[in-house]
């Protein structure tokens, strides 16, 4: 649905606009910026796959005081600071086949001309007034502060970094008049800003009370300068949120194409700026009367040991020498796959090679190399038409219909990794499959219907699971269905190829080449550290006192909540999956009376972490937790779950 200039809307053919922010360019950037970029790549192949017309945006924020510094201290013109920057981000983007339809510059002139439009419009409307500001600038997350925000320290809140005093004349947007009308907007559209914990922060961000937003600088000249008052350039954010529309044309000759695609459907970004982008920008658009976009969805943050992954804490990694090492899809997949998509999550190469080696080389890699070999060695490489259905075969279509069904709700919930999760379902069951119906045992045996039958459903297994991996692999699929000897390619045959089984035609000539994902050796020895725990030791009696080394058997660790869900059909169950140092956990906890979910996420809890697994409700559960509690009835129960005073990294041990 669109408006046209008429204000008229109606309903078009199925489009999608999804949004990147538009990144400062940085001399480094790194696999955290790669992080939202790849993610929003997969949810825009997903959109293309399943036959959406599809504009997927990313681009540059070039302007204000932090580049203009930089560049300085560069010794360079700003322009041509971020000429060289912006081409690496391009090549970045390359190396990475993310597949954006346009990337904005906001120093292109399309942005330049239609911004200032924008300005006017808001100063036309009454929204715009000019007045002295006096208070705190932080440069390098260019945001405003009052003095009691940036408190006696002053510091930025987001940042920590020291903020500057700034007293200047400037231009000021009414944010104040937008409140009311904003907070209306969220009550009726819930699902606005996800995930929903981002959304109760804003919310009372909100109720806090909105000072106007000051949107001009005079003490600096990289920005857009206001059409009629030019000693003034405009804020960086307003110019840089802009994009969004200005990339469409909007205020331009030719808006074709923000009729076509505004509202947006979707921007992504990261934590840190949902605030610019559920607050000021929806209240940018009230002001100009343009319909808001569809949702706001913040991610997590990508995490070293030692905090968020960020140049000025010299502590990134970066991506471009990843892919050299590992290949594109290797470094896609782990992103995609490795960290429950909107919590923070754990980097390592450790755990980068762990998921290659078992996920990508062990699960699939060797589902379409036995699947070949065997192939060429029972049917010379051709693939059999299969007879009547017996033994698992049906459970195995039963698993590839649920991969298929389950990974498009998981996308259409932002769920990445889960989408991920759902359709290693079948590569997993696929590789049982063959372990159960042993095909060299039919081949000894003569059994050859039942072997073309087999391999059949193998191979036809492959051809959906290529199907189903376009969005998040950009070469992995097409080598899958070259190895089949298919015509065309994964994305050509559309999402629906994946969701019906049988469309494999019998006698295609397969081809096997290499395998998809070699194994790559890791030289560290696992260490057994574990001391032994004795199960002799008896149980103390209740009132006897314990040794010391009774007490180390218990392993007492901080732990982070990357994830939270309740356990359907349970009041008091919830779900947590945990970081313990680089390991990954889930365990379950009876809290669901005294938290919700949202307000788990992102807490350093204590747990034990030696307890024997057990099985609650049919899930597993890895620890336990420890909360006080006072026992009462039901609701009455007071719980509080025990956490730590100071940031320390999860995985310390607790004695
Ligand atoms: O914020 N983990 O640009 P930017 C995950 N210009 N995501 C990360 C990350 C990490 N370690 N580090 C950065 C800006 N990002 C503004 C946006 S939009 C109108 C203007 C993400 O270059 C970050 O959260 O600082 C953001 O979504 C994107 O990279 C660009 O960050
Ligand atoms: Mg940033």
């Amino acid at each position: 649905m669109f408006y046209t200039k008429e204000g008229k809307h109606r309903v078009t053919a199925k489009t999608f606009y999804l949004t990147t922010p538009i990144y400062y360019p940085s001399d480094k950037l790194h696999i955290g910026h790669a992080y939202t970029t790849v993610a929003a790549d997969a949810l825009a192949r997903f959109k293309r796959h399943q036959g959406y017309d599809v504009m997927f945006l990313t681009g540059s924020d070039e302007h204000g005081q932090k580049i203009e510094r930089i560049a300085r201290e560069h010794g360079v013109a700003p322009i041509e600071y971020v000429d060289k920057i912006v081409a690496g981000i391009k090549q970045l983007w390359k190396t990475l086949d993310i597949s954006y339809d346009d990337f904005i510059r906001t120093t292109e002139e399309r942005h330049v001309k239609a911004v200032q439009t924008i300005f006017q419009r808001l100063y036309d409307h009454g929204d715009i007034y000019k007045a002295e500001y006096a208070g705190w600038y932080c440069v390098p997350c260019e945001t405003f502060w009052t003095e009691r925000q940036a408190g006696a320290g002053h510091v930025c809140p987001d940042c920590g970094r020291p903020v500057e005093l700034v007293k200047e004349e400037s231009y000021f947007f009414r944010l104040s008049k937008y409140a009311d009308r904003w907070l209306k907007f969220i009550e009726e559209n819930p699902d606005f800003i996800q995930p929903p914990s981002r959304k109760n922060e804003m919310v009372s961000f909100v109720k806090q009370g909105l000072e106007d937003l000051c949107v001009s600088r005079t003490t600096f000249d990289w920005g857009i300068p206001v059409p009629w008052d030019p000693k003034h350039v405009i804020y960086v954010w307003v110019d840089a949120l802009s994009n969004y529309i200005t990339a469409l044309g909007y205020a331009s000759a030719d808006e074709s194409k923000f009729q076509r695609y505004w509202p947006a459907d979707l921007h992504l970004v990261g934590k840190e700026i949902v605030r610019f982008h559920t607050i000021i920008w929806p209240m940018m658009l009230m002001a100009l009367d343009l319909p808001l976009p569809k949702k706001v969805f913040g991610h997590g943050w990508l995490v070293l040991e030692g905090g968020k992954m960020s140049k000025s804490k010299g502590n990134v990694v970066d991506p471009l020498v990843l892919v050299d090492k590992y290949g594109v899809d290797a470094v896609r997949y782990f992103l995609l796959r490795e960290i429950p998509f909107g919590a923070d999550g754990f980097y390592s190469e450790a755990a980068l090679v762990k998921r290659i080696n078992s996920d990508l080389a062990n699960d699939l890699g060797n589902l379409l190399y036995r699947t070949l070999t065997m192939l060429e060695k029972y049917f010379d490489g051709r693939v059999p038409a299969p007879g009547p259905e017996e033994g698992p075969d049906a459970e195995l279509k039963a698993v590839a219909q649920a991969a298929g069904a389950d990974a498009e709700a998981a996308m259409d919930r932002l769920e990445i990794s889960a989408a991920l999760e759902a359709i290693w379902e079948l590569v997993k069951r696929a590789n049982k499959y063959i372990d159960e119906v042993a095909p060299w045992t039919l081949a000894r045996e003569g059994k050859s219907e039942r072997l073309a039958t087999v391999m059949y459903n193998l191979a036809e297994a492959l051809r959906t699971l290529a199907v189903m991996l376009v969005p998040y692999l950009t070469h992995t699929p097409g080598a899958v269905w070259r190895q089949l000897g298919l015509a065309g390619s994964p994305a050509d045959a559309g999402w629906q190829a994946a969701r019906r089984w049988g469309l494999l035609t019998p006698g295609v000539q397969t081809r096997r080449g290499a395998p998809l994902f070699p194994r790559i050796e890791t030289v560290k020895a696992e260490k057994e550290e574990r001391k032994q725990v004795s199960t002799e030791a008896a149980a103390p009696a209740a009132a006897e006192k314990i040794s010391i080394d009774q007490f180390a058997q218990v392993q007492l660790k901080v732990a982070e909540v990357l994830a939270a869900e309740r356990v359907p059909k349970s009041k008091k169950l919830i779900r947590l999956e945990i970081a313990l140092g680089g390991e990954r956990r889930q365990i379950l906890a009876g809290i669901g009376r005294s938290y919700t979910p949202e307000e788990l996420v992102g807490k350093k809890i204590v747990v034990v972490a030696n307890l024997k697994p057990a099985k609650l409700m049919g899930y597993e559960s890895n620890g336990m937790l420890l909360a006080a509690s006072i026992p009462g009835e039901g609701e009455e129960e007071s719980i509080s779950v025990l956490t730590v005073d100071r940031d320390i990294a999860s995985g310390a041990r607790i004695r």
